[in-house]
């Protein structure tokens, strides 16, 4: 039996905490596209952004606010007015808005902006109420709230409540706390704070120790009603709680933990998916829920078992989570129709636009590969170009073999004009990159360069990955082609058009990488 003192509101910071991880940079479009989707699965709060920390973060949340049809659009702030009055100006039009608003306080983080305890009620006390008087819907957070000591957290939580603060999120800000404490914490706050019962408290766990979903569950068990998480646990570090874990953990042994979310589970992986190709964080193959193995049976007495009973090896169907179990391929012969039947079944829902775009994408590879799979399709969709961007391949033509040196011909957009060049290098993949840095000169330093094959097969495509760094700037990218020197040039390109977005956030004055967590002064 359910009743309302078993909802538990889901949180999601994707846009947000996850978005601060390092390469994970979101177009604001991919922002906005990314907003629709959580709306539309259920979650409770959307936390868009941090609106003070950049003119792209205020107009990805101004906008998702307006967008948003039955989320409430939250906004980060720190403990300062300024901050606050960004964050309202750029949440007010929801429908339902809300301002978190926080501050570190445990030893560490109080030393920085150098408070005293008092001090930091004080400002506790004068935020939140500030807040309060502008919007009747205020979280507040006591950043690594986990090595807090005990009497200050307490009071930290009184001072907030008392302000008017609707909820008090309670966060494990650097993956510290284990499920025991965690539950106790929460529980001893619910019993010892007063007016407790007059707030949702909420639970923020990091993944630093890779106990952050144990945690948050833990904590529900405790009195927390709210969970903050990430599709696909993306976030700072080790990453945050991973949305689709909680939710269906709460799904699949609603028997012990009888708590229910307003989740469409069947959105998953679609979202999931979405998320993976728009941060340029692929899903790890084992990672519970969403990885490519999630459902993926190969011994032969777990393929066994689960002929005879599916329920002997997995606790979920795939259905549970938008996936079906087909993996008959297309082929060069199969049409627009059956690309979408096929799309959907693996969680991909297209508008007409976005179809047809993938259509002459997947004839073009049906035409160079015999057999398209599954996985085809989804490298095929990760390839996340965008119109905006301002390098693109327009020809490449590699020459290698064992007479070196190697040489690439690369013919390369920039601004909407075409340059060419000649590079050679040490094997093609360098000669490659090194036509790109002729073409466009930059100081980025690549970090990761890996090559995967899709599927089996010697006309498998290969999904090619690069990370970026420029000045503590980081991005990723990510192609798929049967041709593996193609895949390596577009992901490089795709970083590096990342990178510029980054840059261009990070003009002077405008960057969420120089608002420090801890600078809560005004
Ligand atoms: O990890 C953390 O403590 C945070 C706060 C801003 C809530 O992300
Ligand atoms: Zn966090």
């Amino acid at each position: 039996m359910t009743n309302d003192k078993n909802r538990v509101l889901i949180f999601d910071t994707t846009l947000r905490d996850g978005e601060q991880s390092p390469g994970a940079t979101m177009t604001h479009a991919e922002k906005l596209e990314i907003a629709e989707m959580l709306d539309d699965m259920g979650v409770d709060i959307i936390e868009a952004g941090f609106p003070i920390a950049s003119e792209g973060d205020f107009k990805a949340v101004s906008e998702i606010a307006e967008r948003a049809s039955t989320s409430t659009i939250c906004g980060l702030s720190r403990a300062n007015f300024k901050d606050i009055d960004r964050c309202w100006e750029a949440v007010k039009h929801a429908k339902s808005p809300r301002i978190h608003t926080f501050i570190g306080t445990s030893p560490l983080h109080r030393a920085i902006p150098n408070l005293t305890m008092d001090e930091m009620a004080d400002r506790i006390h004068d935020c939140v109420t500030h807040a309060r008087n502008l919007c009747d819907n205020v979280q507040w957070s006591s950043m690594d709230a986990t090595r807090t000591e005990w009497d200050f957290l307490k009071r930290t939580v009184d001072i907030a409540i008392k302000a008017g603060a609707s909820t008090i999120n309670i966060p494990d800000t650097v993956g510290y706390t284990e499920p025991v404490e965690s539950a106790d914490l929460i529980a001893r706050l619910i019993a010892e704070v007063d007016n407790a019962d007059t707030v949702i408290f909420s639970t923020h766990c990091h993944n630093d120790l890779g106990m952050a979903t144990a945690n948050s569950l833990a904590a529900v068990n405790g009195g927390a009603r709210q969970i903050e998480c990430t599709i696909n646990g993306l976030g700072e570090r080790a990453g945050n709680t991973a949305l689709e874990e909680v939710v269906m953990a709460l799904k699949v042994r609603h028997d012990i933990m009888p708590y229910d979310t307003g989740i469409d589970t069947r959105k998953i992986m679609n979202i999931s998916r979405r998320v993976a190709t728009v941060s340029g964080f692929p899903v790890q193959f084992n990672k519970a829920i969403v990885g490519k193995n999630a459902f993926a049976h190969e011994s032969g007495i777990h393929q066994d078992g689960m002929l005879k009973n599916r329920e002997t090896f997995e606790v979920m169907k795939p259905e549970d989570v938008g996936l079906s179990g087909t993996t008959l391929p297309l082929g060069k012969h199969s049409g627009r129709a059956a690309l979408r039947d096929k799309l959907a079944k693996l969680g991909y829902e297209m508008g007409d636009n976005e179809l047809k775009d993938i259509f002459v994408r997947f004839k073009d590879l049906a035409d160079r590969k015999k057999e398209v799979f599954d996985d085809d399709l989804i490298a095929l969709i990760r390839q996340n170009n965008s119109d905006d961007d301002r390098l693109k391949l327009k020809d490449l033509t590699v020459i290698c073999g064992m007479n070196g040196p190697q040489k690439a011909d690369m013919v390369l957009e920039i601004d909407g004009e075409d340059h060419s060049t000649s590079a050679t290098g040490d094997g093609p993949v360098d000669a490659t990159f090194n036509a790109v840095k002729a073409l466009f000169p930059h100081d980025a330093r690549l970090q990761l360069y890996q090559v995967h094959a899709v599927t089996e097969g010697t006309d498998a495509q290969a999904t090619v990955s690069v990370r970026m760094e420029e000045d503590g700037r980081i991005a990723t990218g990510q192609s798929a082609d049967t041709d593996t020197v193609v895949a390596s040039a577009m992901a490089y390109i795709n970083a590096l058009n990342r990178l510029l977005v980054r840059r261009e956030k990070s003009a002077p004055g405008s960057d969420v990488k120089e608002i420090r967590y801890t600078d809560a002064g005004e």
